[in-house]
């Protein structure tokens, strides 16, 4: 079995390589890819790069050059549901891409030729990285620190479970985000990647699991610094919940 990590951010990826003991860098379509270990574990890491088209040559090339038989994504995402809060995981069942509009050929969001605008993970990767991320937020002092507990006010962190939807913008103003909250009301959180790389994992027929750690609210409040919020919050999770995963094994 070998194990495609794909990050969002060069910082979780970083995070994710100071855990392979015996990483070696290979380059690909113009990516690095680190083959590795962890915790014996055959795995390959890479960064996803930004957007749609990106994720998805960098899934294919997992896939086809490195032979890898599953994929778990790590970012990060802004929350569009209810009570989806700075701080909380949302662990995706399924995603859709909410910019895909093909009308009147086709149904809005229903991606050409699939018949389909949901594409679904795998139910027991998602499980297993589910049951990782719940033991990462159990105690948010434990896996992030306390300071950073403290300066991103994190109030018991939750882990949330349903649909991601991905597109080739970042959602910074209420309007949009409440454009699609109406579009897609079961919505939990909107980012740039995961349903390329869902869809390509869906052509190839292997198994895509996906967890974001919500870094905004996808609208116009002034908000906590970005990149210190990746370092601090979001590749602490990130690496906290895949060594929960790869110790599980
Ligand atoms: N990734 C993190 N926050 C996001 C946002 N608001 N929109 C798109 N991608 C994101």
């Amino acid at each position: 079995m070998r194990t495609g990590i794909v990050s969002a951010m060069p910082q979780e990826l970083a995070a994710v390589l100071a855990r392979l003991p015996d990483e070696r860098r290979q380059q690909v379509a113009g990516r690095d890819f680190w083959a590795g270990h962890w915790h014996g574990h055959d795995v390959v890491a890479v960064l996803s790069r930004v957007g749609k088209v990106a994720a998805a040559t960098t899934a294919t090339t997992l896939i086809e050059h490195f032979g890898v038989d599953r994929i778990i994504f790590t970012g990060t995402a802004g929350g569009l549901g209810e009570g989806v809060r700075v701080g909380d995981l949302v662990l995706a069942d399924a995603f859709m891409q909410h910019d895909m509009d093909a009308s009147p050929l086709f149904p809005r969001f229903e991606v050409p030729l699939y018949g389909q605008s949901r594409f679904a993970v795998d139910a027991a990767l998602s499980a297993a990285l589910g049951r990782a991320a719940r033991n990462a937020v159990a105690v948010p002092a434990e896996t992030l620190g306390a300071d950073a507990v403290a300066e991103f006010a994190l109030d018991a962190p939750r882990v949330h479970e349903g649909l991601i939807v991905s597109g080739d913008r970042f959602v910074a103003t209420s309007a949009e985000s409440d454009a699609l909250r109406a579009a897609l009301p079961a919505a939990l959180a909107v980012e740039m990647e995961g349903a390329a790389v869902a869809q390509v994992c869906h052509d190839y027929g292997i198994p895509f699991a996906a967890l974001r750690t919500i870094s905004d609210r996808a609208d116009d409040a002034a908000h906590v610094d970005f990149m210190r919020f990746i370092d601090q919050v979001a590749s602490r999770y990130s690496v906290a919940v895949l060594e929960s995963y790869f110790s599980s094994l």
